[in-house]
Order: structure tokens, then C-alpha cells, then sequence
């Protein structure tokens, strides 16, 4: 296919790119990088920098009175963004709370939510779980004075180890797009599969959460936790976000880490030396959110907001299959279903990262590299293109 073709369907199908900052190219004779690593880090949205000056000019204007006054009063800052928060992941404002970064928040969903008891105590994970997601399971079991190298189950089959030994799990943790392969596993089978079994059930959605429409609420899992700086565009270290399930909501039983955040806002101010958390996911809260750094989700909710995820994920299946296709005759390991992966297309290739170089520094295209051999390109409906496609194409035919 040519660069007209490419040019041409971006005439017809142009995407949001105007409304983001894309990084000038560091090679090739295009001025604009071919952007393709918004799993890992999204890009910056024009209205982030307006939306942090008018934060930085309520502290300046507000002092300390910032915190209950001006049109974006900090105490009720992650609250403002609910709503937002809560439509991109099919979950009830309730169930919703954006604070702390994505394996802390896991740790205090574990918290909760990983209670061994007698023969159910393993966990169970997915072969290439994320390295800090299996840091925090086998921390968890060991916190539980257990060993992690017999009670954390590694898998590739969630469904049939739930089949065979369901009764010896407790929780079952899964990355709902894989970091690695792209794949999008079946949520909610897989969350009916662990209920069924008698287990706790938690996703990771850092590589869902802005890339696929969820539905949490009804897909019923215990607990979910993503990060905001890969599809949700919030900038590196953003803050992420988490969801417990309505009906853990006003459990007086469920154990909790807790700091100030997390009580009442009613009474939060009257010092009382016991918290009395309230019945929705800012219970999990634990400190003085970070204002700076939630201009930006502001930002990104806004746009998610204006645009949708259906619109979204119909350009996305769109620009991955012309990807796709211009890939035809590599190996690319993600499935081809287009329902069981999100945006995200990996290749295996010979020499990842020095390939990754190349295509940057050779072709302006960036794309990651998982070593030693996947080359992981995520066109992103948002500002990816189908001309930033064809150059990734182009750029790989000419170095391997
Ligand atoms: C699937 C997955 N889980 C966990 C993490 C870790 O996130 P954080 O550094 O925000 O804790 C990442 C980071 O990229 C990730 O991709």
C-alpha cells in the first residue's frame, strides 16, 4: 500500500492528533515522530499546560484557602474527576477513586482483598505477568508468611487452572490486555470463572483502561487497579486509579490500610482520632492528593469525555488492522481477533532494542522493545495515524 493510500485515509478518518503535542522526529525526513509507544507513556494534550497554570495561579491567588475555595477546591479535587474516571471504566462513581500510582494501589486492593485462609491461599497470575505486578503478589504471600514460590501460580490457562484447583485459590490477579503480547483476555469469563471457583477476583488494567471499552460494574470483578500515564495521556508518574466493586462497598469487616483521605469528607476536619470511612472507593484513600499532578487527568477525562470510547475503539480496530496489515509476513504474536487485543500489535523481531534505535533514530518512528525479541507498536486512536502506520511499515521492511 502507498503513502497516498495512507495520506488518504487520513483524510477520511483523522483522529485527534491537532489536540496533542507529538515529539519531533529524532530521524528520517519527516518532521513529527511516528508515535508509537502510548502503551508505555501517552502523549501530552495541548490543554494539559492551561489546566496546570490555572491550578498553580488558584495557589498563587488562594494560599492555603485553595483548599475549600476557587472553582476546583483541593479537597474535593479527586471527587471532581469521578464521574470522568468512572464512564471510561464502565464503573459507578462509587466504585471509583483516583489516587496513589498503579503497584501501590494493587498493594492496598491486596490489602483487602487477599485474605488467605486454611487450603485457599495461592494466587494466581498470568505466565508474563508484569514484573511489578509479580513483585507485589509474591511480597503479598510472603507478608502472609507464605512461600511465594509454591503459593504465586503462574499461568497460561486461568480458566483451566480455576477448573483444577480453583479450591486452592484465593485470589486470582490478571493483566486485562498483557503488557507484552497485547492480548485482551476474556474479563468477564475469566472474573465468572473465579467467582465460581470461590476466589477474589482483581484486574490490572494498565493496558486496557483507555484502550478498550470495560465494564466493570457489570463484568462484577472484586477490585481493579490501572495507571493514567499510558492511554489515559496524564503524563509519566500520573496518578492512577482504582475500583472496588459495589458490593464490598459498605463492608464494616473489610480490612484497610487508612490514613485522613480516607475518611469521611463530612468529618474529615473535625480530627477525630477514628476514621469512619464512607461507603464508596475513597475509603482506600490514604493522603492529600496531589493537585499537580491531576491537572492533567483533568485534561485527559475531558477529552475522553467529549469523544467516547465506542468512537474511540472504532478507529482504534480500524488503524490496527491497516497496521496490521501492512505487516503481513512478520510474526506478530498478538492475537488477530481484533476482540481479543486492544490497540497494541507485537512482533517478534531479531535484536529488539537495537531495532527500536534504529527506527527512531533512523526513521523518527518510536516504538519499544521488550528484550530480546518483541517490538511492541500501539497505534493509539487518539493522535496515532494511518501515515504514522505506513512509516512504522516502511521504516521496519527497511532494517530487518
Ligand atoms: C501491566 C503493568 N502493571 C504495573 C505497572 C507498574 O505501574 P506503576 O509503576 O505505576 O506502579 C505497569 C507499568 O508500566 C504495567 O504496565
Amino acid at each position: 500500500m502507498s503513502e497516498d493510500d495512507a495520506r488518504r485515509r487520513d483524510a477520511e478518518d483523522p483522529g485527534y492528533r491537532d489536540l496533542f503535542l507529538v515529539p519531533p522526529a529524532q530521524g528520517g525526513k519527516y518532521q513529527e515522530s511516528a508515535y508509537f509507544a502510548g502503551n508505555s507513556l501517552g502523549l501530552q494534550p495541548r490543554a494539559v499546560r492551561d489546566n496546570l497554570l490555572i491550578d498553580l495561579d488558584n495557589w498563587a491567588a488562594l494560599g492555603v484557602e485553595g483548599h475549600h475555595e476557587g472553582d476546583r477546591p483541593w479537597v474535593s479535587y479527586p471527587e471532581q474527576l469521578i464521574e470522568p474516571a468512572a464512564r471510561l471504566v464502565g464503573a459507578l462513581p462509587e466504585e471509583t477513586v483516583i489516587m496513589n500510582t498503579l503497584t501501590v494501589n494493587l498493594h492496598l486492593l491486596m490489602v483487602s482483598f487477599y485474605r488467605p485462609r486454611g487450603e485457599r491461599v495461592r494466587i494466581l497470575v498470568e505466565e508474563s505477568a508484569f514484573p511489578s505486578d509479580s513483585y507485589a503478589v509474591r511480597s503479598q504471600a510472603r507478608f502472609h508468611g507464605l512461600d511465594p514460590d509454591s503459593e504465586v501460580i503462574r499461568t497460561t490457562d486461568p480458566l483451566g487452572y480455576l477448573a483444577a484447583e480453583g479450591d486452592k485459590v484465593a485470589l486470582v490477579l490478571l493483566g486485562g490486555v498483557n503488557y507484552l503480547t497485547g492480548e485482551l483476555l476474556d474479563i468477564p469469563e475469566i472474573t465468572r470463572a473465579a467467582h465460581a471457583a470461590g476466589a477474589i477476583v482483581g484486574w490490572d488494567l494498565a493496558h486496557a483502561a483507555g484502550n478498550i471499552p470495560l465494564k466493570l460494574h457489570e463484568w462484577g470483578p472484586d477490585f481493579a487497579a490501572w495507571c493514567s500515564y499510558k492511554y489515559i495521556n496524564s503524563g509519566p508518574g500520573a496518578i492512577g486509579a482504582a475500583f472496588v466493586h459495589q458490593r464490598h462497598l459498605d463492608d464494616p469487616s473489610i480490612q484497610r490500610f487508612e490514613g485522613w483521605w480516607g475518611t469521611d469528607p463530612g468529618t474529615r476536619f473535625r480530627m477525630d482520632p477514628v476514621s469512619t470511612p464512607p461507603a464508596n472507593a475513597g475509603a482506600w484513600q490514604i493522603s492529600t492528593p496531589p493537585i499537580y499532578a491531576m491537572s492533567a487527568i483533568r485534561t485527559s477525562l475531558e477529552l475522553f469525555d467529549k469523544i467516547g470510547m465506542p468512537e474511540l475503539r472504532a478507529r482504534s480496530l480500524r488503524l490496527t488492522a491497516y497496521l496490521e496489515s501492512l505487516l503481513d509476513g512478520r510474526t506478530v504474536i498478538t492475537p488477530t481477533d481484533p476482540e481479543r487485543r486492544g490497540c497494541q500489535l507485537s512482533l517478534r523481531v531479531p535484536d529488539a532494542d537495537g531495532l527500536s534505535k534504529r527506527l527512531s533514530q533512523g526513521h523518527g518512528v518510536i516504538a519499544d522493545s521488550r528484550n530480546p525479541d518483541i517490538l511492541r507498536l500501539a497505534p493509539t486512536p487518539l493522535y496515532s495515524t494511518y501515515h504514522d502506520c505506513w512509516r512504522a511499515a516502511e521504516a521496519i521492511g527497511q532494517e530487518i
